[in-house]
């Protein structure tokens, strides 16, 4: 509209100015030739983020914690980074309890005869419930959330 006529005092100040102006006032698609700016984003751009085709159904999971098979029967093993200690009581029955000792929260150590240890003070906890077993530990190991498909444990 009368965006041509407006800007004669910044004409006189530079070229530049007047374009950048036109730009951001009276802007216009086409051919200018120097836009460069992508569009803003939109939500189709968002959406298009995640997977394409049809929006799936299955949960997001983590990545894999652990094999099935690096979780001996009967025992269980501590993963330090994750704080969580995952048991396998019976065969193909998977459990996973937090790695945090419930005395004064050190890190359990390992498993071993059936319990979870804990190094600082000798709390041990039982593989199959996280129950105590001994020492001054006054509460069972917090159940974590656990998915086994296939060969594949993950944290969820
Ligand atoms: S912190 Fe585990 S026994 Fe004390």
């Amino acid at each position: 509209m009368s965006c041509e006529g407006r800007p004669t005092r910044r004409t006189a100040l530079a070229a530049g100015a007047l374009a950048a102006a036109a730009a951001t006032g009276c802007s216009k698609y086409g051919d200018e030739g120097a836009d460069p700016e992508p569009p803003p984003s939109s939500p189709a751009a968002s959406r298009s983020g995640g997977s394409p085709g049809k929006g799936g159904g299955a949960p997001p999971k983590g990545p894999v914690l652990a094999r099935t098979s690096d979780i001996p029967v009967g025992g269980g093993k501590v993963f330090k980074d994750e704080k969580v200690v995952v048991t396998q009581p019976a065969e193909g029955d998977f459990k996973a309890f937090s790695a945090v000792c419930t005395h004064s929260g050190c890190t359990v150590r390992d498993v071993d005869d059936g319990t979870v240890n804990c190094p600082c003070h000798g709390s041990r906890f039982r593989v199959a419930d996280g129950s105590v077993a001994g020492g001054p530990a006054p509460r069972p190991l917090p159940p974590r959330g656990i998915d086994v498909t296939g060969n594949s444990i993950r944290l969820t």
